[in-house]
């Protein structure tokens, strides 16, 4: 069994102590917070508890380390791991530069080593079918896609909308399109807090013309956590609010009788509810993660790692053109 090293345990990290200690052998709990380390060593006794990052890198039977503590720790966090010839998987975004990032990928990549950002959603098995929907060319040449990630609150006061909600929608618009976007605007305000964006407006254009939106805000009176594709063929809507529909498939599409001539009509078909299967997303992530160590399963050191680094490249430029 993989032996596992788990760096934060405050909100979002004790998910993932639950996961790989069903997965793997989770071998050690680094936390700076010393009530975090006693709440979370006795649920954990088998694993070794420290506040010190580097004791624990130290350990030459640890494989792998896991680290969900505050963003602006992950760029060093993760570069020591690597250095230290672990394998890792590291919390949304995992650097705050795109230059940092691919520092990061390089280091991993001398060193084959796993590099993985934990974009949940691109475990969820909803987007997954998103996938599988564009890839297979089922829905045709996708010519947008938007996103909806809205409600009233959590209002941030650390972290904008762009960083808190758009790193999840950027990591699956990026993963569909399969480009780096040529274009990358941001328009947002601060409503509540000097500097910390409440409502961002995003748009991406990317070499092959095709167009991407997200619609991020905490002061909305809708909760959406929705994405649509529109291909020529059929279009397709993930909506995670959905218990039962997760994923929407339409009919429906332009078309014209003669390609030269002819005006353009719509037509609307079937619409088609397919089976998502209900797996826990961060178990699928958490799998993944432990799959690309042993060098099983479907996904690629090469390309998990840099998917990732054009997330952040994205967000870096959307940030700047925020700021701009
Ligand atoms: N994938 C998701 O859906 C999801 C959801 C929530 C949070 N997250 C991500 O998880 C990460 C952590 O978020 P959170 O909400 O749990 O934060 P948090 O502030 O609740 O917890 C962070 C923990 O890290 C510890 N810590 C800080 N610096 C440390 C260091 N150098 N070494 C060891 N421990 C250290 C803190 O003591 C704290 O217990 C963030 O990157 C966040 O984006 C992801």
């Amino acid at each position: 069994m993989t032996t596992v090293g788990l760096a934060g345990l405050g909100y979002w990290g004790p998910n993932l102590a639950r996961n790989f200690d069903h997965l793997a052998e989770l071998a050690w709990l680094c936390d700076l917070d010393e009530g975090q380390r006693g709440a979370f060593s006795s649920r954990y006794p088998r694993a070794r508890a420290t506040d010190d990052f580097d004791e624990m890198l130290a350990d030459a039977a640890l494989e792998a380390v896991v680290i969900a503590t505050p963003v602006p720790t992950h760029y060093e966090l993760a570069k020591r791991a690597l250095e230290a010839g672990k394998h890792v998987l590291v919390e949304k975004p995992p650097a705050m530069k795109g230059a940092e990032m691919d520092e990061l990928v390089s280091i991993a990549a001398e060193r084959d080593l796993v590099l993985m950002p934990g974009h949940l959603l691109l475990y969820h098995p909803g987007v997954r079918k998103l996938k599988e929907l564009v890839d297979s060319g089922e829905l045709g040449d996708v010519m947008c896609v938007y996103t909806n990630r809205q409600n009233l609150g959590i209002v941030r006061t650390n972290e904008n909308a762009l960083w808190s909600l758009g790193v999840h929608d950027l990591s699956v618009i990026l993963w569909l399109i399969g480009e780096d976007p040529s274009e990358a605007v941001a328009h947002g305000r601060d409503f509540l807090t000097d500097g910390v964006e409440d409502v961002v407006f995003c748009y991406l254009r990317f070499p092959s013309g095709k167009i991407a939106h997200m619609h991020l805000s905490w002061l909305d009176p809708h909760k959406m956590r929705k994405m649509t594709v529109v291909g020529r063929e059929k279009m397709v809507v993930f909506d995670d609010m959905e218990l039962e529909r997760k994923v929407t498939v339409y009919e429906k599409g332009p078309w014209k009788q003669s390609e030269a001539y002819g005006e353009w009509q719509t037509r609307s078909g079937d619409i088609h509810i397919p089976k998502i299967d209900t797996s826990e997303p961060l178990r699928l992530e958490c799998s993944a993660f432990l799959e690309l160590i042993r060098g099983e399963g479907e996904l690629d050191r090469r390309t998990v790692a840099e998917d990732g680094a054009m997330v952040v490249r994205a967000l870096d430029r959307l940030t700047e053109s925020l700021r701009g």
